[in-house]
């Protein structure tokens, strides 16, 4: 039987500071590697956070996973107070998945001084789409990222393709503020339906999950139809999503990848088109990566 190693629960940034100082410094002095990586989580963890625990279990030798439901990044009739809140189950999970350490402070010890603090701005692209429809969304998640960087201090991060516009709103954070910690993405994870794994899927009721898989259906044919330009790719998604009367669609957009800005009717290369949608009471997004020849 293989007995599971907890990892060590943390919730203040000083204990982490120097739990981490002496765990670099003991496997330093065996002569091998000690890189850190970090997985900033809201916690509530389903196999797609699994899935970004094991490529940062493979990317170095101390894992740590940030479990915190940031305010800042939430609006104020947004879900907060009734976001998931496991963090018992979380920490079996990452156990399962060798995590070294769980970063999971409260509130006050990430914001001694409330919210009136210093703030990491999103710039532009961080009012389009998601920051749209949340305002001030990017600017909570960037902040409490780079607080994140700052207190961990890792050599690489770990994020999902799912959250496509924070994905990219970071690696500008990291480019614009010369920060010196390497970004890796990984791909999302759906359910055989497609349906991609999000924390609030359990908000879904049968006939809401039914009609949230018109998100995913809607990107795949957007997908296939991108060989036939940009309009025929947002006709496509709009054919299937629209049939759907549970989704209130929010925005579906085609972006250059480089820049966040939707692309014109006429553009050639690669892209990404993202989704935003209300299904039942349940906020939702995804997306994916196009090709227009
Ligand atoms: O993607 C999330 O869960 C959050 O936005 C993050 C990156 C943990 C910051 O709070």
């Amino acid at each position: 039987m293989t007995v599971l190693t907890k990892p060590e629960v943390i919730d203040t940034i000083d204990e982490l500071r120097s739990r981490l100082c002496l765990k670099r410094q003991n496997i330093a002095s065996t002569g091998a590697e000690a890189r850190v990586v970090l997985v900033p989580t809201m916690g509530a963890l389903h196999d797609g956070h699994r899935a970004l625990v094991r490529r940062a279990v493979a990317l170095g030798e101390i894992v740590v996973v940030s479990i915190f439901v940031n305010p800042l990044q939430f609006g104020v009739n947004e879900d907060l107070d009734t976001y998931p809140r496991t963090l018992d189950a979380d920490v079996t999970a990452l156990a399962e998945e060798g995590a070294t350490f769980v970063f999971a402070p409260t509130a006050r010890e990430m914001y001694p001084d409330g919210a009136s603090s210093t703030r990491v701005t999103a710039g532009a692209i961080g009012g389009l789409y998601e920051g749209a429809a949340r305002p001030g969304h990017f600017d909570g998640m960037l902040t409490v990222v780079n607080k994140l960087f700052n207190i961990v201090e890792p050599d690489l991060a770990v994020f999902g393709q799912k959250d496509a516009q924070q994905v990219f709103l970071v690696e500008r954070m990291i480019a614009d503020l010369n920060l010196r910690v390497s970004l890796e993405v990984v791909p999302t994870v759906r359910e055989t339906s497609g349906l991609a794994l999000s924390s609030r899927n359990h908000n879904l009721d049968e006939p809401a999950r039914a009609a949230a898989r018109s998100l995913s259906a809607g990107l795949a044919a957007a997908a296939s139809a991108a060989l036939k330009g940009v309009p025929a790719a947002i006709v496509a998604a709009h054919a299937v999503i629209g049939a759907q009367t549970l989704v209130k669609l929010d925005y579906l957009v085609v972006v250059h990848p480089h820049t966040y800005l939707p692309v014109a009717d006429d553009y050639r290369g690669p892209a990404r088109m993202l989704v935003a949608a209300v299904v039942g009471s349940t906020r939702l997004i995804d997306n994916i990566s196009l090709d227009i020849p």
